[in-house]
């Protein structure tokens, strides 16, 4: 109970502002693992991070991705309405050739983004909360993506 809290109460105002924070966010993911530029493959070429950063369809995914944490946000009490879904996009990005690796460094990206916007209220408890959600998330991705 008291993660769900903790949760929604620091998304209320970051996810208010995707864009942004999911720049910001990418920005990590790029930085951890620049291979997974490549992967983006719009008709703006993402060569290098800076091109990735401004092509349009580049910054659709970002928000993209920032829908589906507010989807789990806002389905907390209830994750598994969201599986089929989930199951559906890792199939995506099993066949755009993502690896399911690849979404554990995308956690790592997002709490990097959340301790650059939260500040002191990024705590312990806080990153745990947040890592037990996403990994809810990305266990049915990778199962969607394996099946
Ligand atoms: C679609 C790449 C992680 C959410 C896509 C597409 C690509 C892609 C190439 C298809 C083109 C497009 O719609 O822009 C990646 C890469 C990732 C990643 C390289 C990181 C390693 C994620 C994560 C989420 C996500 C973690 C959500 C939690 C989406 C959504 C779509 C999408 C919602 C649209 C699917 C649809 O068209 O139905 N991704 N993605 N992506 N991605 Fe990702």
């Amino acid at each position: 109970v008291k993660d769900k809290e903790l949760i929604r109460d620091s998304w209320e105002s970051l996810g208010k502002n995707k864009a942004p924070h999911g720049v910001v966010m990418f920005s990590r993911l790029f930085e951890l693992d620049p291979e997974l530029l490549s992967l983006f493959n719009y008709s703006t070429n993402c060569g290098s991070k800076q091109d990735c950063l401004s092509s349009p369809e580049f910054l659709d995914h970002v928000t993209k991705v920032m829908l589906v944490i507010d989807a789990a946000v806002s389905h907390l009490d209830d994750l598994h309405s969201l599986e089929e879904f989930l199951l559906n996009l890792g199939k995506k990005h099993q066949a755009v050739g993502v690896s399911t690796q690849s979404f554990a460094v995308v956690g790592e990206a997002l709490l990097y983004m959340l301790q650059c916007s939260l500040g002191q209220a990024y705590t312990a408890p806080l990153r745990q909360a947040w890592l037990n959600m996403y990994s809810i998330v990305v266990s049915a991705m990778s199962r969607g993506w394996a099946k």
